[in-house]
């Protein structure tokens, strides 16, 4: 496959993988790149700058091809600027190819890093925001609808909207996210205007990631209506699965209780400890909509080529409806 994305990135195919908390580590990073496509080591797993720099370099000697960096720039009580200072400079200076940046945008950092050879996007869930990225200089846009794991923006507009919407306003290359896991969200991705896809829930259900076979289960279960938005009423929604946990949070949240007394709740340790020990009631375990679209646990080179395989089989038999 060629599109700006594959030439930009330097990669095989355009399917990348977004940032995950406590998932995006080595091992599955270089198993996604390995497959042709863009793995991610997500910085906010590693407490420093030179815990990420091992990470990276771990990477390094599991893949030769091109790989990602996820960084947050989200409040959060363990990092403070300068721990984002160090994690952009220790990609800088370990050349890492190309970074994801969610939040507030990274502008100060946008020099250093083109200096270094580094394409840089940024997850949006908004035309307005979309420009403003483009208008800062980043090489490329994440449109990143309301069905996304993890944090979409209290906009709401879902994929199908905001992709054409954000992809007719900027001239910059557009990656797809929210709602793909298949060979099908690729498909429409690209018909939609997009020149690349990014899924993270998706690649939870491969075997190289590292969680409990019953988080597996759990994702070929539950559907698509089995995720919610949490903490919508506090400013900070993010989209999670329907459990005991987040259905207290809701409760919560409808009482009218501060944030303060909701974090605890919220614990990014609790869902690190989840993630491994297989137990999906006891934390707020972040996952899209697209979980009602994972059907079996695959290797990340089977999800790739059959994605590949299926977007081009769907593409050719369109067009043979206009004859
Ligand atoms: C387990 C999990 C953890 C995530 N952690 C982060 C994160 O730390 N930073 C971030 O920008 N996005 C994070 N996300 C969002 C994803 O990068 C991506 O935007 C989103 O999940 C795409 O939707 P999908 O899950 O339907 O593919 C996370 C998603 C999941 C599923």
């Amino acid at each position: 496959m060629k599109t700006r994305i594959t030439d930009l990135f330097g990669i095989e195919y355009p399917i990348i993988c977004g940032g995950m908390l406590w998932l995006a580590v080595p091992e599955l990073c270089a198993a996604i790149s390995n497959a042709g496509g863009l793995g991610n080591i997500t910085a906010c797993n590693y407490d420093t700058g030179e815990d990420l720099r091992e990470a990276i370099q771990q990477t390094r000697q599991l893949t030769s091809k091109p790989i990602g960096v996820n960084i947050t720039l989200m409040p959060a009580m363990r990092f403070t600027e300068e721990s984002f200072d160090d994690f952009f400079r220790v990609c800088a200076e370990e050349k890492v190819e190309v970074i994801e940046v969610s939040g507030r945008p990274a502008v100060k950092y946008l020099d250093m890093l083109h200096k270094a050879g580094v394409k840089v996007m940024h997850k949006v869930g908004a035309v307005r925001h979309a420009k403003n990225i483009e208008r800062y200089g980043y090489d490329a846009v994440i449109a990143a609808g309301i069905e996304e794991g993890g944090h979409p923006l209290n906009d709401d507009v879902t994929t199908m909207v905001l992709l054409p919407r954000i992809a007719e306003s900027v001239k910059i290359p557009v990656i797809s996210t929210g709602g793909i896991a298949d060979g099908r969200g690729l498909a429409a991705a690209l018909s939609l205007g997009a020149e690349g896809v990014l899924m993270a829930t998706r690649f939870i259900a491969t075997k190289e990631c590292a969680v409990h076979p019953n988080i597996w289960q759990e994702l070929i279960d539950r559907q698509e209506n089995d995720t919610t938005l949490i903490c919508k009423t506090l400013g900070l929604q993010g989209r999670a699965l329907k459990n005991d946990l987040t259905q207290q949070v809701l409760d919560l949240e409808e009482e009218g209780t501060d944030l303060e007394q909701i974090i605890p709740l919220l614990s990014g340790q609790k869902s690190k400890t989840a993630w491994v020990n297989g137990d999906a009631n006891s934390a707020t375990l972040m996952v899209g909509q697209s979980i009602g679209l994972v059907k079996e646990v695959t290797t990340c080179e089977e999800l790739i080529q059959s994605m590949v395989k299926d977007a081009r089989d769907i593409l050719t038999a369109k067009l043979a409806c206009f004859d």
